[in-house]
């Protein structure tokens, strides 16, 4: 296989050395980069120990103990074993892995990558924290049903550079599609729970939040960002004019992106700003013009006093609603996700309080498609107070999984 440019660079910052320091580093950043840790760890659990729970449509899946504790967790694993199952998604034991365990973006990486993250894992402490099985409903509880799964669905194979592209591109493409494992969440996925490689990164919800379309699109995507504002946005989880990381996304900021080198993040947003645009928009305006009004009046009485009347916020303090691609998306799920479960805040910005106990699925609907079209939003009102019950009900259950 022909060795592209992006590798070299690979190997500069490992700085060609063999210090074991130096090659833990490196584990440790590619650990961060995949972000194996958001997934592997319990919310106020020792990292890497596992016991998350990850809502899939089909049920909740337990993530593992892969600290390296010889009973509970990878100690006792081969290199063979590990690579196995994070890029071909075969557990030690032969079973197959659910792609709740993103397996089919890891694929991608190269072994050397993926080993990089085994040595970082084997210097950590073990733990001792047996797996707790998963509720999975039926015919998904098999996991055999994972080899007809794997048999449409997966395309095992590393990332291979393309020649007619720059070294920065390929370095790029292969965040994006292995280790970052974007498409994960903001590539739509069909009834198998599988992405459609025909519209990557044309927007895939997560949870009851929808990742937004993030393809060179001018309109639904976010073409119209310069490669430096996706840069910041990655690294700060902040883009003023366009707005603020929230709900899965601060937490991949968190977790994973604000740790990552500026010349990889700028290499993410020249592939992202060269992807396939996809034009998939929104549908089905429903709000009549009353409903609309009402959403204006309950607007100004619950949010304005941050969001100002205007939606332009505050730089720095409040999110901007107006222009944000969030909030103009495909569907209005981030609007009213937001307005139910609050939002922590980051960065610089401020807390947002829930309102789910102070507005009706009906006032929360309309001031959505309030927000989508005012201010020059332009977008389709199509939310519905049966949306947001829906996601309500979610918001909850996911609240009482992982408090
Ligand atoms: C989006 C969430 C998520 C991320 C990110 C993630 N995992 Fe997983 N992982 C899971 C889940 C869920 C399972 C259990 C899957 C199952 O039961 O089929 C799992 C299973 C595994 C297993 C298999 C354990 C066994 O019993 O054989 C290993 C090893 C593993 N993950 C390592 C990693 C590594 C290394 C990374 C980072 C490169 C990573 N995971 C990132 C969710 C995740
Ligand atoms: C765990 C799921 C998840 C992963 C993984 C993820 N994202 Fe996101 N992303 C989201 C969600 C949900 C939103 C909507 C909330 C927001 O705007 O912050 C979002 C928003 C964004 C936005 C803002 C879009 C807009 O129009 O406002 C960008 C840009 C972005 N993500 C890029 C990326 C890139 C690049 C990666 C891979 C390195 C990535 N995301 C990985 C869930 C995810
Ligand atoms: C007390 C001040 C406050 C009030 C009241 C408030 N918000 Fe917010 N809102 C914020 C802050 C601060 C953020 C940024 C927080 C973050 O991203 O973590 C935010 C973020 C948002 C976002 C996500 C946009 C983005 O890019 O971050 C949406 C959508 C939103 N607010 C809608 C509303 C709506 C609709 C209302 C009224 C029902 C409302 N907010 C009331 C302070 C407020």
């Amino acid at each position: 296989m022909r060795r592209a440019g992006w590798f070299v660079l690979g190997m500069v910052f490992a700085g060609g050395s063999a210090l074991a320091g130096d090659a833990l580093a490196t584990g440790e950043y590619n650990a961060r980069l995949a972000d194996c840790g958001a997934c592997h760890t319990k919310v106020g659990g020792t990292p890497f120990a596992g016991g998350l729970g990850i809502d899939t449509p089909f049920g909740t899946l337990t993530s593992t103990n892969i600290t390296p504790d010889k009973d509970t967790g990878i100690g006792g694993w081969s290199d063979d074993t590990f690579v196995r199952a994070v890029t071909d998604g075969i557990g030690h034991d032969g079973k197959y892995l659910y792609p709740a365990m993103p397996f089919p973006s890891y694929t991608k990486m190269t072994r050397d990558d993926v080993l990089s993250i085994k040595a970082y894992l084997f210097s950590l402490a073990p733990v001792h924290a047996p797996s707790v099985p998963s509720g999975l409903a039926f015919p998904f509880n098999i996991r055999m049903s994972m080899i007809g799964w794997r048999l449409l669905f997966f395309s095992p194979g590393v990332y291979r550079p393309d020649p007619a592209r720059s070294a920065e591109w390929n370095r790029g493409a292969y965040i994006v599609e292995g280790p970052g494992h974007c498409g994960a969440c903001h590539s739509p996925r069909n009834i198998f729970g599988s992405t459609d490689a025909s519209q990557s990164l044309g927007g895939g919800s997560v949870g009851r939040w929808l990742a937004p379309n993030i393809s060179a699109d001018p309109r639904w995507g976010i073409g119209d960002w310069t490669a430096g504002r996706i840069a910041t946005f990655l690294k700060t989880g902040v883009e003023k004019t366009k707005g603020v990381a929230f709900g899965p996304m601060a937490e991949v900021v968190h977790d994973s992106l604000r740790y990552i080198s500026d010349a990889d993040l700028r290499a993410v947003a020249v592939f992202l700003k060269s992807a396939p645009e996809r034009t998939q928009g929104a549908t089905g305006a429903v709000a009549t013009a009353a409903a609309l009004a009402q959403g204006q009046t309950l607007y100004m009485a619950n949010c304005a006093k941050c969001h100002q009347k205007d939606g332009t916020g505050f730089a720095g303090a409040v999110a901007n609603l107006s222009a944000n691609g969030s909030v103009t998306s495909a569907t209005p799920d981030d609007i009213i996700d937001a307005v139910l479960s609050g939002l922590h805040g980051t960065g610089t910005y401020g807390t947002m309080p829930s309102f789910a106990g102070k507005l009706t699925d009906q006032d929360i609907s309309d001031i959505a498609n309030y927000v989508r079209t005012g201010w020059g939003n332009n977008t389709p009102a199509n939310a519905t107070p049966a949306l947001v019950a829906n996601l309500r009900v979610q918001a909850a259950a996911s609240l009482k999984q992982n408090p």
